[in-house]
């Protein structure tokens, strides 16, 4: 996401340091701990952009965790400023922001530690070389499959349809289950409980059909082999 510098960011950024959970303590294991009730699931959104949807899914969800990750410190900083507004100044039990990398999810969580994962509208790197920077690139695939349990979800929303089909190809190809698949969010049975993004309200009011799949971690292999030789 592109966004003019902001004046003051690191002032407004220790502001709000409460907010924040700094990369370098996110040690694997360490997450839950951040929140006021480390008992609850654990949730992430990757690419939170300016915040809008973990905002709602944390006000709509206080029994469950949300970590925030973004890799643009001045975008974090709108989140987290909106995210203060929203909760009125309070400090919320349940939504945390991280400056992170992607690239990085197994040096920051162990295996099984997230209960969910939501990419909205991710950048779509639309040339062939650069595939592997796709969230839904193998790579990402194989740690998210590390840091969840067999049966959790990434629930994957966008407005565009290459990387959409892109991301269902390589699913299916690393041995996701998928359900749910939409290629018109909006006018379907799913959008009931949805909650739009930045990104979303700005294509959708465009008059682009947005695509949402629910992908579903699978069965690790060692356990599949392993029942086999009951
Ligand atoms: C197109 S924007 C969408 C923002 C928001 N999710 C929305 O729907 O309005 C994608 C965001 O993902 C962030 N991002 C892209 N790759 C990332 C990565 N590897 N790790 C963390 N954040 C990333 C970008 O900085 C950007 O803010």
């Amino acid at each position: 996401m592109r966004m003019r510098k902001k004046k003051h960011g690191d002032e407004r950024r220790a502001l709000l340091s409460h907010l924040m959970i700094a990369a370098d303590q996110l040690k694997p294991g360490t997450a839950k701990q951040f929140f006021a009730q480390p008992n609850r699931p654990l949730y992430l959104e990757i690419g939170c952009g300016k915040g809008d949807f973990v905002i709602g899914m944390a006000q709509r969800h206080p029994e469950w965790n949300f970590l925030a990750i973004e890799r643009v410190p001045d975008v974090i900083l709108c989140a987290m400023e909106k995210c203060d507004a929203a909760f009125l100044h309070e400090i919320p039990e349940n939504v945390r922001f991280c400056i992170a990398n992607a690239t990085l999810l197994t040096e920051y969580f162990t295996c099984g530690e997230v209960d969910g994962i939501f990419l909205n509208f991710s950048d779509p790197w639309p040339k062939a070389g650069h595939e592997k920077r796709r969230l839904t690139y193998a790579s990402f695939l194989s740690q998210y499959r590390t840091i969840m349990s067999p049966g959790k979800t990434v629930i994957f929303k966008t407005d565009n349809r290459g990387l959409f089909d892109y991301s269902l190809e390589s699913f299916a190809a690393n041995g996701w289950k998928m359900t749910d698949i939409t290629y018109d969010l909006h006018n379907s049975i799913y959008n009931e409980d949805n909650i739009q993004t930045e990104y979303e309200r700005n294509f959708s009011a465009k008059g682009f059909p947005i695509n949402r799949v629910v992908a579903h971690v699978p069965t690790d292999i060692q356990a599949d082999s392993a029942d086999t030789t009951d």
